[in-house]
C-alpha cells in the first residue's frame, strides 16, 4: 500500500476536483479506495484538500459532508501526436471549471489553440496540460517535449538567430505550416488572456494586460516545472469583463463580421538582437518582412532609445513607398527616435 505522502499530490487534487460532488458522504473512503491507502492515511490528504480549498467540509463530527470548494485542478499527461484538443477540453477539463460564459470562451480558446500547437508543430511525444482555478484566477499550463517554438520558426524562415523568431511570433500571421494553419493562435491567445508567457529554446515571449503582471511568481513556477520543448503558461482573472470577440475585433479594421486580421502591433525592440542598435537597412528589412499581409502595422518603439538613419529611411521611406497599401503607425517613440523618423519625410496619416 503506498504511503500517502508518496502519492502525487496533483493526481489527488485532480481526482478530488472531479469526484467530490459525487461523494458528499463517503469522500474519504472513496479517496482511500481510489489511491489504495488506508482511511487513516487518507485523513491528512483530505485535510490538505480542505486547506487548499479543493473541498469544503460541513456537518463535522463523524458524519461530515463534503462539497466542491473554490479551488480546482485538472492535470493530465497525454501522448502526442493525435490528441483531439476539443474532445480533451470538453471531456476532461470544462465540466469542472464552472466559469462565467465570457471567461469560459477565453479559456476554451486558449486551451485548444495551445494544445493544437503542441500536437501539430512540436514533434513532441507527450504533453502536460494543467488547468488550475483559484479564488481569483484560472491558470493554464501547456507543456510539450518537442523542438521548441522558436527553433521551429527559425528553421522554417532560415533565420540567422533564434531570437528573431520572437519578433516573427509577435507580428502574427506566421505559420510554419501555411497549408493547414494561418498563424493566429499565439497572437490572439496572448491578447485574450490577462498574462501569457511562452518559453522555449532559452527564450521567451510574454504579454500581459495593463501595467500589472498578475501572479508573476505563480506563472514562473508553472513554467519552470518541466524542462521542455515549449511551455506556455497563462492567467485569466476571474474578475475579467472582456470577451473573446472584443479581442478579435480589436485587430480588424473593417466591419467586425469580417473577422479580417489586418491590424497588428509590433514591439520594435524585438528586432534589437546582436549589437542591439537598430542601424542598418537589413535590420529594417527583417522588421518589415510580412508587413504586407496587414493593412495597418503599429510600430511600438517602447524601450528603443534610438534608431539609425539608414534603418529609419528603409522603414519609413523605402518600405512606405513600395507598399502604399500598408499604413505604418509609430507608437511610443522617444524624442531621438521621433526626430529620426521625421527626417525621412514620413508624416503619419
Ligand atoms: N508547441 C510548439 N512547438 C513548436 N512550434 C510551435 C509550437 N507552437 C507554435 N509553434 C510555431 O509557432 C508558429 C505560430 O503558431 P500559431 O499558433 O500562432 O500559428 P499556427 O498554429 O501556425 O496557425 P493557427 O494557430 O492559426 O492554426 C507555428 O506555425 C509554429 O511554427
Ligand atoms: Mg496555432
Amino acid at each position: 500500500m503506498p504511503r500517502p505522502s508518496r502519492l502525487p499530490i496533483d493526481a489527488v487534487r485532480t481526482w478530488a476536483t472531479r469526484e467530490v460532488a459525487a461523494h458528499p458522504r463517503d469522500f474519504t473512503q472513496q479517496l482511500a479506495a481510489h489511491f489504495g491507502v488506508t482511511r487513516a492515511g487518507a485523513g491528512p490528504l483530505v485535510r490538505q484538500l480542505e486547506r487548499e480549498g479543493f473541498v469544503v467540509r460541513s456537518a463535522g463530527g463523524t458524519r461530515p459532508r463534503f462539497a466542491p470548494g473554490p479551488s480546482r485542478l485538472l492535470a493530465e499527461r497525454v501522448a502526442l501526436p493525435g490528441v483531439d484538443e476539443s474532445a480533451l477540453w470538453e471531456q476532461r477539463f470544462a465540466p469542472w471549471l464552472d466559469l462565467p460564459d465570457n471567461l469560459s470562451n477565453i479559456v476554451h480558446y486558449a486551451f485548444t489553440e495551445m494544445v493544437n500547437n503542441a500536437n501539430d508543430h512540436a514533434g513532441a511525444a507527450w504533453l502536460d496540460v494543467r488547468v488550475m482555478r483559484t479564488v481569483d484566477a484560472v491558470y493554464l499550463a501547456v507543456v510539450d517535449d518537442g523542438i521548441g517554438t522558436f527553433r521551429r520558426i527559425a528553421q522554417a524562415l532560415a533565420l540567422p538567430d533564434e531570437r528573431l523568431a520572437v519578433l516573427e511570433l509577435a507580428k502574427g500571421k506566421f505559420s510554419s505550416d501555411p497549408q493547414r494553419h494561418s498563424g493566429e493562435g499565439v497572437f490572439f491567445t496572448s491578447r485574450a488572456v490577462d498574462a501569457f508567457l511562452l518559453r522555449a529554446n532559452g527564450l521567451e515571449y510574454r504579454r500581459h494586460q495593463g501595467e500589472r503582471w498578475p501572479a508573476r511568481q505563480r506563472l514562473a513556477d508553472l513554467a519552470a516545472t518541466t524542462a521542455a520543448g515549449t511551455s506556455v503558461v497563462m492567467a485569466v482573472s476571474l474578475a475579467g469583463q472582456r470577451t473573446l470577440r472584443e479581442t478579435f475585433d480589436a485587430y480588424t479594421l473593417g466591419a467586425p463580421e469580417d473577422y479580417d486580421f489586418d491590424r497588428t502591433v509590433v514591439p520594435v525592440k524585438l528586432a534589437q538582437v546582436g549589437s542591439g542598435n537598430l542601424l542598418s537597412r537589413s535590420q529594417a528589412k527583417r522588421l518589415t518582412s510580412r508587413f504586407e499581409r496587414f493593412r495597418r502595422v503599429e510600430l511600438d518603439f517602447a524601450e528603443v532609445q534610438e534608431i539609425g538613419q539608414a534603418f529609419a529611411d528603409e522603414l519609413f521611406r523605402v518600405f512606405v513607398q513600395a507598399h502604399p497599401q500598408v499604413e505604418l503607425v509609430p507608437l511610443n517613440a522617444a524624442l531621438p527616435v521621433n526626430a529620426m523618423i521625421r527626417r525621412t519625410g514620413f508624416r503619419p496619416s
